[in-house]
C-alpha cells in the first residue's frame, strides 16, 4: 500500500467553494486535486494500492481529512473539475462534531473530522516518509519499495513548524525527490517512478532468478 499525504495549510473542509474558480476559493483544494490525479490514476487505470489522504485545515468544520482509496474508488476522473465537484459531495457530509472514525461517502471516498494524527492512526504500521526539499535523495533511499509506506507533503505554504515537529516525533524519514522545488503532484509523480522501477527490478530479478 502507498499512501501520500498532502496537507492543505488553508484548503477548505466544507464543499463551499466554487467551480468556476476553484484556485480562488477553496483555500488552494486545487493543489491536492491535482495530487489526487498524480497518485491515483495511471494513463488507463487506477493505482489500486494506492490511496490519497488531503489533510484540510481551512474553513470553519477545520480540520478534515478527505481519504480516496484505489481499491475501492470508481469513476475518478483526471480532470481537476471532475475531482472538485466530487470533493464537493463528500465534503458537504455532516460526519457529525464527534465522530473520529472516517466515513466512505462515495465508493473509496471518505471523510473524517481531525488532523494529521487522524492519518497517522489510519495508516497504522506504515513506514512514514516526508518529502521535503531538504531531504537526502530518494533515490539512494533503502528499503524504500517495501510497502506499506506513507509520504507526506505540503502544499504551495510547504509545511509548518508543528507539523514537521509531529512528524519528527513520531519518526517519519525525510526524503527529496531532486534538487529543485517541484509542484505536490510533480514530488508525488517523480516518487511513484522511482517505486514503480524499483518494482519493476524486483519482478525481472523473480523472472530470472531459477
Ligand atoms: C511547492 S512545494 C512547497 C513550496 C513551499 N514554498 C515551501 O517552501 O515549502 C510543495 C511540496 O512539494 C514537495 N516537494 C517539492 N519539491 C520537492 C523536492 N525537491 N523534494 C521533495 N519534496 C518536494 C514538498 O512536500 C513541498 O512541501
Amino acid at each position: 500500500m502507498r499512501c501520500f499525504v498532502v496537507v492543505g495549510q488553508n484548503a477548505t473542509a466544507t464543499g463551499d467553494f466554487l467551480l468556476q474558480d476553484i484556485p480562488g476559493t477553496s483555500g488552494r483544494l486545487d493543489i491536492g486535486l491535482r495530487c489526487v490525479r498524480a497518485a491515483l490514476l495511471l494513463s488507463h487505470g487506477v493505482r489500486r494500492d494506492a490511496v490519497v489522504y488531503l489533510v484540510l485545515r481551512g474553513g470553519p468544520r477545520a480540520p478534515r481529512v478527505l481519504r480516496i482509496s484505489g481499491a475501492r474508488a470508481h469513476f475518478i476522473r483526471p480532470d481537476e473539475r471532475s475531482l472538485a465537484v466530487l470533493a464537493r459531495k463528500v465534503l458537504a457530509y455532516d460526519v457529525g462534531g464527534a465522530a473520529r472514525e472516517f466515513v466512505e461517502v462515495r465508493a473509496g471516498v471518505a471523510v473524517a473530522n481531525g488532523d494529521l494524527d487522524r492519518v497517522i492512526a489510519d495508516v497504522g504500521a506504515a513506514t512514514l516518509y516526508v518529502l521535503e526539499e531538504s531531504g537526502p535523495d530518494l533515490r539512494g533511499a533503502v528499503g524504500l519499495e517495501d510497502a506499506p509506506s506513507a509520504f507526506i507533503l505540503g502544499d504551495h505554504l510547504g509545511l509548518d513548524e508543528a507539523t514537521r515537529a509531529r512528524l519528527g516525533e513520531v519518526g517519519a524519514r525525510p526524503l527529496g525527490v531532486g534538487p529543485l522545488s517541484v509542484h505536490a503532484e510533480d514530488a508525488i509523480a517523480i516518487a511513484l517512478n522511482e517505486l514503480d522501477r524499483r518494482d519493476a527490478q524486483e519482478k525481472e530479478g523473480e523472472r530470472l532468478s531459477p
